[in-house]
């Protein structure tokens, strides 16, 4: 049994938990993140694969985005098709701003290196069981690692540990009312290795589901497709998947070979508190967008960017002002996300039946999309990401 000591324990190396480990280490605050995953594991953990211009401004600031600039796309604008017509977002004219096309894995990879350059701390294969005594000013984190139960004392802890983790159900219940939407459907995505055949990210909605054109780099595809949530990957061969993206997207596709399928359901969910007294919750531990708005890794990191604030306010100046509004700091943002996710997989998915009223409802808005200048705007500010001043 070993007891250690830090000022912030940090539960998860998940993008929230690296960055925020990161941002203190830069105010000279100290932290040790466990992390119940290899560190293999959670590297090649395939996830997002968009950073908002904030995101991007926020590893500059960290001095972790040297790679993610040489090797990132960096994109001016998207299209939404609706069964084969399409408009360009240009989020260049209407925001001035720009989105980075760049796996979360490679993300991930940057920031556990950079943290073992700076002395950062972090178990792996340590599985933390229980958040301690965080109504009192000295909290602790119980964890097993290699067979041995250990004790993490600190001042603060940071439950960044993703949606099935231990920080949201240490919370206590009666502090917070939950939300949740369950879509009726998934995306079947495919990682393949061919040149796109698109400059842009392609939305497309058809009439026999939606479909979107990602990419990793100039050699690799992300692309997927709306399924059941009772689908079968074995259904899918990989032919299959492609006559369909094509079909759908209306476009002919490179077809390489495709090293990675997998299934997402899709949901909203979020809590409207992420704090009680020394526990703080960041990330996907305290909400989940459907994936439609790209939004799921930003809103992890505008998390920790309040967070770190208000911890480095606690020990600097010994205010406690910004910790105390915390939760409410990032759940005005994080209801802003989770509309603009919801408006982004209602505008694209099918759901309701060729000329029924919601169909022909949801028509009606991309042919609006066509005429106004407006509502392009209203796209490209939410998707692009709405500044972190906007919320302060
Ligand atoms: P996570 O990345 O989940 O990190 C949490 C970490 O905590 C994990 O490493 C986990 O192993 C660790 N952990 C959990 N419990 C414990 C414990 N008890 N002890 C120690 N460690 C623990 N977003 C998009 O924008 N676009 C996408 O296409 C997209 N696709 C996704 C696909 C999937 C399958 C999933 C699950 C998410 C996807 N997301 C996507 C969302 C995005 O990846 C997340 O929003 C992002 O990972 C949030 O980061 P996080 O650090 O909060 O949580
Ligand atoms: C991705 O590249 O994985 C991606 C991009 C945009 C989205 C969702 C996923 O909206």
């Amino acid at each position: 049994m070993k007891n250690i000591k830090t000022q912030v324990g940090i539960i998860g190396a998940g993008p929230a938990g690296l960055t925020l480990a990161l941002m203190l280490q830069k105010e000279g605050i100290s932290s040790i993140i466990i992390e119940n995953r290899s560190r293999e594991y959670v590297e090649n953990r395939i996830r997002a694969g968009l950073l908002e211009h904030n995101t991007v401004e926020v590893f500059d600031k960290l001095g972790v985005s040297e790679r993610l600039h040489r090797e990132g796309l960096v994109h001016h604008g998207c299209y939404i098709a609706y069964n084969g017509v399409t408009q360009r977002i240009d989020f260049q004219k209407h925001t001035q701003r720009e989105v980075t096309i760049y796996g979360q894995q490679e993300v991930v990879k940057d920031l556990i290196k950079v943290c073992f350059d700076r002395k950062i701390e972090i178990v792996f294969e340590a599985d933390a069981t229980e958040i301690n005594d965080f109504m009192t000013e000295k909290p602790s984190i119980s964890f097993t690692h290699s067979g041995e139960n250990n004790t993490l004392n600190c001042d603060f802890v940071a439950g960044t540990d993703g949606f099935h983790g231990i920080g949201r159900k240490t919370l206590p219940k009666e502090s917070y009312n939950e939300f949740k939407i369950e879509y009726p459907f998934s995306w079947l995505g495919i990682l393949a290795y061919s040149k796109p055949s698109y400059d842009e990210l392609i939305y497309a909605f058809h009439h026999e589901g939606f479909a979107l054109a990602s990419m990793r780099s100039e050699k690799v595809c992300r692309l997927y497709l709306q399924v059941p949530n009772d689908e079968k990957i074995e259904n899918w061969s990989d032919e299959k998947v492609w006559a369909e993206l094509e079909n759908r997207l209306g476009i002919a596709l490179n077809k390489g070979e495709i090293f990675e399928k997998s299934i997402t359901p899709m949901r909203s969910f979020m809590i409207d508190n992420m704090q009680a007294g020394r526990l703080f919750l960041a990330g996907d531990a305290a909400h989940i967008v459907p994936p439609t708005g790209a939004k799921g890794l930003n809103l992890a990191v505008a998390d920790v960017r309040n967070l770190a604030k208000g911890i480095t306010d606690f020990y600097k100046n010994n205010n406690e002002e910004l910790l105390d509004n915390y939760s409410k700091k990032c759940v005005a943002r994080v209801w802003r996300v989770q509309d603009f996710s919801n408006f982004m997989t209602y505008l694209c998915h099918k759901q309701a039946e060729s000329g029924s009223f919601e169909q022909l409802l949801q028509k009606s808005k991309f042919d609006y999309l066509r005429i106004s200048e407006a509502y392009q705007k209203t796209i490209a500010e939410n998707y692009v990401g709405l500044p972190f001043e906007a919320f302060e």
